[in-house]
């Protein structure tokens, strides 16, 4: 059933089978999944989707699967909804919110990479799989992999947040914690794929892993009513993310789902983790890798693999991007959850904040739509709020305490 026909490297176009690979061996680009569109324009009509399950296997003739997905069989086909309230309260026509804080199984994006990457690995026979992750990642990793019977190593910088280690470890996978940053970690995984034959699902399974954020866009286009949106805004690690949405929404013009559209991409980056912002507000084509120091550390990586990309598109796109200090990322955080009553985590708090921005700067006009991407779970970064909430109200059990306090 394959309509992936091989992997592409992005700079030289050099075409490679598709194996177990993601570096260009003449130029050292990334590779990139290309897809047969005539085959799948086809075959992959709007009336097959509708009819299909509600996950994000329902676009899988646009994922690079060679058989039937046999992992996250339940991610995807989240929620998107209009945000009334947030939108009174920035004073904007119209906000949706794409709402990944409630996928499935492990309350992010991930889930959704996972699938992809570990239905891949599948065919490809490998037996451990593995990660270099900010948090979400191993979360998702580390669940996907039991239910999918593998064996499972996960590497994480060793000062992320008390939650995103408990929701790993639970699963009784192999979880490393490095003393270094997130760059220090993916070195390493670097190094340790060479030698072992494990499927790293962000190194040597990137071309495929990556495929699984183009849902993230297929949805919202199908949720919309088969359009795109007038503006996205979404948070960038890697800027891995924003690049794959972008290419599903192109993907969905090709085969004749949707109209040509000129859907605006913003990015929204953590003050203390901003490589492709400073990169784009400079004008710059050479992104300066940083030392990360932010509360978002889901977002904390300061060489990002698909910053180059990214930039293009929002240049392209006549889309912008901002920075959010750690105030502004709980303010963002606290705003999403007196508005929508939404828990989000810190890189959801990013993009409130910077969906603020945007329209106080009047990058974003008022009255046009905008999609932001909520993208993780506010329950895992608990300690990013505390103390910044309101206070618990303790009284004696009886009635009169009551009252003291009403
Ligand atoms: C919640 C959340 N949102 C967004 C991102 C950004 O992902 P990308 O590396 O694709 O830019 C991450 C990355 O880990 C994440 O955990
Ligand atoms: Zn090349």
């Amino acid at each position: 059933m394959s309509f992936a026909k091989s992997l592409k490297c992005r700079e030289c176009g050099r075409i490679y089978e598709k194996k177990p690979i993601y570096v260009c061996e003449y130029c050292f680009g990334p590779l990139e999944v290309v897809y047969d569109y005539k085959k799948i324009k086809k075959v992959l009509t709007k009336e097959r989707i509708i009819a299909r399950k509600e996950n994000l296997w329902r676009y899988k003739e646009l994922l690079p699967v060679d058989h039937e997905p046999t992992v996250g069989l339940n991610s995807g086909f989240t929620p998107l909804f209009e945000a009334k309230n947030l939108s009174k309260k920035l004073n904007c026509k119209k906000i949706f919110i794409k709402d990944d804080s409630v996928n499935h199984p492990t309350l992010s994006f991930k889930d959704r990479v996972v699938a992809v990457a570990l239905s891949k690995a599948k065919e490809f026979g490998f037996k451990t799989v593995a990660c270099a992750s900010t948090g979400n990642l191993a979360n998702s990793v580390s669940s996907h992999s039991k239910s999918a019977g593998f064996n499972c190593y996960v590497f994480i910088p060793a000062d992320l947040e008390k939650s995103k280690i408990i929701s790993s470890l639970i699963y009784g996978v192999n979880l490393v914690a490095i003393e270094g940053n997130y760059d220090d970690v993916n070195r390493l995984c670097g190094e340790i794929a060479s030698k072992y034959k494990w499927a790293f699902v962000n190194i040597n399974l990137r071309p495929y892993y990556a495929e699984g954020s183009k849902t993230y866009g297929f949805e919202i286009i199908e949720q919309l009513g088969w359009r795109a949106p007038q503006n996205i805004i979404i948070p960038a690690a890697s800027g891995s993310l924003l690049t794959k949405v972008y290419k599903g929404i192109k993907e969905f013009e090709q085969i004749g789902l949707i109209k040509k559209s000129n859907t605006k991409f913003h990015i929204a980056q953590a003050s203390g983790c901003s490589p492709i912002v400073t990169a784009f507000k400079k004008k710059s084509e050479i992104i300066k890798p940083i030392k990360p120091n932010t509360i978002a550390k889901s977002l904390a990586i300061g060489n990002p693999a698909d910053g180059f990309y990214a930039i293009d598109i929002i240049r392209k796109t006549n889309g912008y991007g901002e920075v959010a200090t750690n105030d502004e990322i709980v303010e963002g955080i606290k705003l999403l959850a007196e508005t929508e009553g939404i828990f989000t985590e810190t890189a959801g708090g990013v993009v409130v904040a910077v969906c603020k921005k945007l329209v106080e700067q009047r990058k974003i006009k008022r009255n046009e739509e905008i999609v932001i991407s909520i993208t993780g779970n506010g329950l895992k970064t608990q300690e990013a709020v505390e103390g910044k909430t309101s206070k618990l109200i303790k009284i004696k059990p009886n009635i009169q305490s009551f009252e003291k306090i009403l």
